[in-house]
Parts: C-alpha cells; sequence; structure tokens
C-alpha cells in the first residue's frame, strides 16, 4: 500500500469501529477484534475501503478505552498484538485502510509513566501537568470535562495533577521533551507495524498555561467552573500538530484526522489547511448539548457551508453526522417513528453528496436509533452518570434527570451492533457488556440484507455512486436559499458544464418546492419504496433526492 497518499486521500470512505459494541468473537459480552476480522466480509460488501477504530489498547477502561495505560500493547479482553497484526493484514489484503485512535492529550493514571510521575525524585516527574496546592486546596477552580475539579491532589507527591478528563486521564506535560520523544516514537512503531493513519483525540488541548489562573465563567452546579477557553488551540498546540506531522504523518505517509474544537473557522483552518502542514481533515468536536433541540435543516445548512468555506482553497473535509459521542443521527436529526426509513436514507444522501471524505459510524448504515434505558443503572458511559448526578444536583427530579441523559447520552451509539433478529442481536453469545437496543428485532442487518430497498442498501449505494461519479469528489459546492428554511435544504454540485441538484425536505409535514424540479429519472431518492407516486411541486416528510440536471 505505498501509493503515494495524494492518490487515494480523497477517495476514502471511512467505517468508524466502536470495537465494545461491535462485534463478540468469544461470548465474554465485549466486542473485540477477533469480532472486527469477522465481519471484515460485511464491510467490503458494504463498499467502504477504510476503517478507524477507536481504543482498544491496554485500558482500566474508566472512559471505554481513551484513558490508556499501555499505548504498545493491547487490552487482553479486545484480543492478542497477533490478533490486531493479522487485522491489520487482513484489511490491508481486502485493499482497506486502517486507521488507530491516538490518545495523546492524556494518559490513564495506571499507565506507568504517572505512577512513577506521583514521587517526586524520578525521571518522569515532569511528565504530567503538578502544580502546587494554594491555601490547603486545588491550585483554580477549574472544571473537569466530565464534572467536578479538573485538579486531584496525590499526597505522596504533595501536589495536584491536571486532569481534563476524567480523574483517571492524567494530562500529559508536552512541554516535557522526553513525552514528546516518546509519544512520537509510539507513533513510527505503529506506522511500522502498517496502521495507515490516526484519528488523534482531543488535540485542542494539548498545550497547558505556565500560570494557571481562576476562571471567571459562571460556575457550574458543582461549584467548578469552565476554563475550556484558556487552554484551547494555542499556538504551542499548533506546534506540536506540526511537528507530528513533519516527523512522523509525512514521512510514514499517514492519513490524519484531527479530533478538533473549534470556535470559529480560523480555528479550523488552523488544523486542517494543507499548507499548515497539520492534518488532513479536522473533526470539530461540538459537545450533544449545543445540539438539542436546534432545527436540523438550519444547523446542517449552517455547519456545512461554514466548513466547505472555510476549507475549499486548500484544504479537505470529514464529512460526519455521528460518532462514538453523540447520539444517534436518525434519532437527533431524523425521526425514529413513522418515517425512520426515509429519514435516515435522506440524513445519509445529505452528508454523501457534500465534497469530502464520508465517515459512517457503526449501525448507522442500518437506521440503528438511540436506546432509552428506564434506569440510570443501564447506562456505562461515565459522562452519562455525570450528567445526572449534574442534574440531580442543580434541583432537577431523578426522573427529569434520566430524561436530561436521553438527550445527550453518548451511550445511544455504544448500544451492541444489531446483526440479527436473534438472542442479543446475534452481537454475543453471552451477556453483553452494554443492553442491546429494544428494536434489534426490527432493525438488524441480517434482515436489511435481504431487502434490496432497506437503509443498508441504501447506503451501498451511496458508496458506489461515489465511486463512479467524480463530480461528488470534485464539484463545487453551493447551497440554495428556499423561502422554507426550517424544512427544505438544497445543494447544488458543479464542475465542467455538468451538475448535480440535491433536496430534502427534512420535516414530518410535506413541504412545496420553490423551483422547477428536473424531469429525470434522479439518481437516488429516500422515498425509493414509493419513488413512482410522487406528487407534483412538493416533497413528502424526509423526501431527499439526487438528480443530474
Ligand atoms: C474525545 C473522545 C471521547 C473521550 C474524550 C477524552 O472527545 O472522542 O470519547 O471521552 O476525547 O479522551
Ligand atoms: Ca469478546
Amino acid at each position: 500500500m505505498q501509493a503515494n497518499k495524494k492518490d487515494w486521500l480523497r477517495d476514502l470512505v471511512i467505517y468508524q469501529v466502536y470495537p465494545r459494541s461491535f462485534m463478540d468473537s468469544n461470548g465474554d459480552g465485549i466486542g473485540d477484534l477477533n469480532g472486527v476480522r469477522q465481519k471484515l466480509p460485511y464491510l467490503q460488501e458494504l463498499g467502504v475501503n477504510a476503517l478507524w477504530l477507536s481504543p482498544f489498547f491496554c485500558s482500566p477502561g474508566d472512559d471505554n478505552g481513551y484513558d490508556i495505560s499501555d499505548y504498545q500493547n493491547i487490552q487482553p479482553e479486545f484480543g492478542t498484538m497477533e490478533d490486531c497484526e493479522a487485522l491489520i493484514r487482513e484489511c490491508h489484503q481486502r485493499g482497506m485502510r486502517i486507521l488507530f485512535d491516538l490518545v495523546v492529550n492524556h494518559t490513564s493514571d495506571e499507565h506507568p509513566w504517572f505512577l512513577e510521575s506521583s514521587s517526586r525524585d524520578n525521571g518522569k516527574s515532569d511528565y504530567y501537568i503538578w502544580r502546587d496546592p494554594v491555601d490547603g486546596h486545588e491550585p483554580t477552580n477549574w472544571a473537569s470535562v466530565f464534572g467536578g475539579s479538573a485538579w486531584e491532589y496525590v499526597p505522596a507527591r504533595g501536589q495536584y495533577y491536571f486532569h481534563l478528563f476524567s480523574r483517571k486521564q492524567p494530562d500529559l506535560n508536552w512541554r516535557c521533551p522526553d513525552v514528546k520523544k516518546a509519544i512520537f516514537s509510539m507513533m513510527a512503531w505503529w506506522a511500522q507495524k502498517g496502521v495507515d493513519g490516526f484519528r488523534v483525540d482531543a488535540v485542542s488541548h494539548y498545550s497547558k498555561p505556565e500560570v494557571f489562573v481562576d476562571s471567571t465563567l459562571p460556575p457550574m452546579p458543582d461549584g467548578y467552573r469552565p476554563a475550556f477557553d484558556q487552554i484551547c488551540n494555542k499556538p504551542e498546540t499548533h506546534a506540536i500538530v506540526h511537528a507530528m506531522n513533519r516527523e512522523i504523518f509525512t514521512p510514514y505517509n499517514l492519513v490524519t484526522v484531527g479530533e478538533v474544537a473549534c470556535e470559529t473557522d480560523q480555528d479550523l483552518q488552523n488544523y486542517a489547511l494543507s499548507q499548515r502542514e497539520e492534518f488532513d481533515m479536522a473533526i470539530p468536536f461540538v459537545p450533544p448539548q449545543m445540539e438539542v433541540g436546534l432545527n436540523p435543516v438550519e444547523l446542517l445548512r449552517h455547519r456545512f457551508e461554514s466548513q466547505y468555506e472555510a476549507l475549499k482553497d486548500g484544504g479537505w473535509w470529514a464529512l460526519f453526522l455521528s460518532n462514538h459521542d453523540k447520539p444517534r443521527q436518525v434519532s437527533s436529526l431524523g425521526d425514529e417513528g413513522t418515517y425512520w426509513e426515509p429519514s435516515a436514507k435522506a440524513l445519509a444522501l445529505f452528508l454523501h453528496g457534500l465534497p469530502g471524505t464520508p465517515f459512517v459510524y457503526e449501525g448507522e448504515e442500518l437506521g440503528m436509533t438511540n436506546a432509552y434505558f428506564s434506569s440510570i443503572d443501564d447506562y456505562r458511559d461515565l459522562d452519562s452518570h455525570n450528567v445526572y448526578r449534574s442534574l440531580l444536583l442543580s434541583g432537577k427530579t431523578p426522573e427529569e434527570a434520566l430524561h436530561g441523559v436521553w438527550q445527550v447520552s453518548r451511550d445511544h451509539a455504544r448500544t451492541p451492533m444489531q446483526w440479527t433478529s436473534g438472542n442479543q442481536a446475534g452481537f454475543t453469545t453471552g451477556t453483553p457488556w452494554i443492553r442491546v437496543n429494544e428494536n434489534a428485532s426490527r432493525i438488524n442487518a441480517e434482515q436489511e440484507q435481504k431487502d434490496p430497498l432497506s437503509v443498508l442498501h441504501f447506503y451501498k449505494k451511496l458508496i458506489a455512486l461515489r465511486r463512479r461519479e467524480p463530480l461528488l469528489k470534485e464539484g463545487t459546492l453551493e447551497f440554495i436559499d428556499t423561502p422554507y428554511p426550517k424544512q427544505l435544504i438544497a445543494y447544488r454540485r458543479q464542475k465542467g458544464g455538468r451538475s448535480l441538484l440535491f433536496i430534502a425536505n427534512l420535516s414530518d409535514k410535506a413541504c412545496p418546492v420553490p423551483f422547477p424540479l428536473p424531469d429525470k429519472e434522479p439518481l437516488l431518492t429516500s422515498w425509493e419504496r414509493e419513488q413512482s407516486s410522487r406528487p407534483a411541486g412538493q416533497l413528502r416528510p424526509y423526501e431527499a433526492i439526487l438528480w443530474e440536471e
């Protein structure tokens, strides 16, 4: 797989696997690497040509693997190094690239580096962010993203360490030259094993201030105050990413996607314009709390239009609606009920019609929906529990707090992949680590394989269309204004005198169409089951259509 990166980067369709929830090969209830290997034929048939795997390295699992205690070994519940090497090899044999998740803003507090660093007199004392107590308590009033203070006291050292995420995720000190050296050599080691690239976790916060000061933002229910902006996207963070690019990404010809917090278009450009020599693509992180209740059409138009403009001269786009941190897209942006199928297809058509590299998150291709557990005890994600606690602290009843969790929980995306209508959705022969969604008997791969008009087959058609239609890769993008900005979304892709028109009604009411539509067979439509009966002059609920004009 040594072709020049420029030749293949723009042809990727990347499938995200959350290994814990994808396929369990040995009946212990936890998805694993051999489960992924078993399902490679399924993925190849879907048409994707790259996988990104969420972390499966050694980890106590406080944040499901985003807390790593050994970057160069596999957590036994996911398999062995031999399984991992076999997976890399088998992906390549099938013409697929494979990307790993690089989590280097922090490690686990069980990483040997941290254990050593916890006493002052050793070679690793400077590997993390340590500060003296101030007046006998935390150095500042900063909140951790997952609730509570961002500081934790270690008696053996007589100091606090900084953790932007959970207490078990201490932040690395990137100013320490040995940290940089150790991380870079770990990256090179994986590249030499054949890994084709990295999705890079929580990039925006690598650089920490020399002097921490109290935040003046309003306090959270637990009294600590957000201080995100004080560590976000600093020049020193960009310098670290640039060094990664020069020393590792470029020499090893890796494809890279940075997960970044972007407040402005400029932030996005700084990470993803190619002349910056940082990442090939960026995944802007938006907390689900910020999206609840927004109108889907306005949200999608705003997000994708501004990203297009920001990167159209010298950048490239990561196109995604879902990942392991977000509620299921059909639930949050579409319709889980009556219009489940056309809305799942409409969202997919919208995304795959845009310029950039599409990402498919496991189960999205089946139209998997949110799972609303009736007890907080069924939730596994630490963040869902933090949200629950914080809502109780702010005075909500347990029932109201549970409803709050339903809106934003990351576990919606983490329920087991629905392979069959059988026991535990065919995910495991044992007891799954998290409950299977109740709708698995209706929404599953086995049934959708048999139905040529299923959501699964729609994704196959979309991915196949992308392979044969250069306009989807190369055409310009222009959104079209309509008098129905909360219902209709429309855009045109153009190049060399050819043009594609996309239009969708992303609402559950019919909507008039304000301009004449091409009098031709569409390339794809979300109402493919009842395509022939389309009423003139309007679009049915969640009807989306793509034509060549
Ligand atoms: C990223 C990951 C998320 C994780 C966090 C801390 O946002 O996507 O799952 O909890 O970083 O590593
Ligand atoms: Ca297993």
